[in-house]
């Protein structure tokens, strides 16, 4: 049974997509682990990193993609999962010099028209709204939870906001990575993400819930040395589980957002600078995302 894990957060811009692509890479290359992305978020920033502008026009025309995957399964077609993903995904090779084992469900412009739509057909059997979105959720719950067979690790790249996908994802999550830059207003997006992902009303019913009880993590990104960060990572550290691992402004993370055409490269290539950074996030991370306790707790 595949480890479900979210990396999200209600803001724009914290590094959700390039934290997706390096856990990925590091769970597949150093891990071995055979590792699936889905991308749920409809600017598709994660299937341009993992396969280029053309890569993702081709999985288009081959109607790979979740947009394809949700429509088809609405309309009752018996469609299979795995024949909307598309294999070996990114351009980094493993120790033998091979693809490893990254599977995408490719991103689609249209995620939000498929999520309207769903609405507007469970609208026609019900008019109470609650009764309507959780019934949106619970299907797209469902349809992502079909990939369960077949990886170790599902990876789900979650949109800034709190899209049907997205709140079905951290509802299926057995461990969601959420990432924040250390400044005010990220201090507030954690705070409200983690109400959503405890399932609790206001942060007293939250602070009930020990913090390593929780489900969720937090990593710092584009960390300064400097005291006025530090001084932000410890409070939320306070109120939230967070991460030792911090993540610098790097070049070479900035970097790795390009995909390299033709060959694949050594992923010490791929993040450069960074390479530390993204060892020492693995080895703290990786025992977190196969935790069997953790999955149970989530069911
Ligand atoms: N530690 C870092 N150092 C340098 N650049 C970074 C770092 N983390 C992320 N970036 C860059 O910041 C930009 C935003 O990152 P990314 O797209 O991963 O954020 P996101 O949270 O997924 O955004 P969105 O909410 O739009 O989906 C990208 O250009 C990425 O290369
Ligand atoms: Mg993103």
């Amino acid at each position: 049974m595949a480890f479900f894990t979210a990396i999200a957060n209600r803001k724009g811009g914290v590094g959700k997509s390039t934290i997706t692509v390096m856990l990925a890479h590091a769970l597949a290359v150093w891990g071995g682990k055979r590792v699936l992305i889905l991308d749920l978020d409809s600017q598709c920033n994660t299937s341009l990193i993992l396969l280029g502008g053309q890569g993702w026009n081709e999985a288009r025309k081959a109607e790979r993609s979740i947009a394809d995957y949700f429509f088809d399964l609405f309309d009752g077609n018996n469609a299979k999962p795995k024949d909307y993903l598309v294999h070996g995904a990114g351009d980094v090779a493993g120790a033998n010099g091979k693809a490893p084992t990254i599977s995408l469900l490719p991103g689609s412009l249209l995620l939000e028209d498929v999520q309207g739509e769903l609405y507007l057909r469970q609208a026609k059997q019900s008019t109470d709204p609650d009764i309507v979105a959780s019934r949106v959720r619970g299907r797209i719950e469902m349809l992502l939870r079909k990939f369960e067979g077949s990886y170790d690790v599902v990876l789900l790249d979650c949109p800034p906001g709190l899209s049907f996908a997205a709140l079905a994802a951290l509802s299926i999550a057995d461990r969601v990575v959420v990432p924040f830059r250390p400044d005010y207003v990220s201090e507030l997006a954690v705070d409200r993400i983690a109400l959503i992902i405890e399932d609790k009303r206001n942060q007293d019913d939250l602070d009930a819930v020990a913090i390593e009880d929780r489900r969720y993590v937090c990593l710092a990104n584009y960390v300064r040395d400097n005291g006025r960060d530090r001084l932000l990572i410890e409070e939320i550290g306070l109120k939230h589980p967070v991460l030792e691992t911090q993540l610098p402004m790097r070049d070479g993370i900035a970097n790795a957002f390009d995909f390299i055409g033709g060959n694949r490269q050594t992923i010490e290539a791929k993040y450069g600078n960074a390479i530390d950074d993204l060892k020492k996030l693995y080895d703290e991370i990786a025992p977190l995302l196969a935790d069997e306790d953790a999955k149970v707790a989530a069911q």
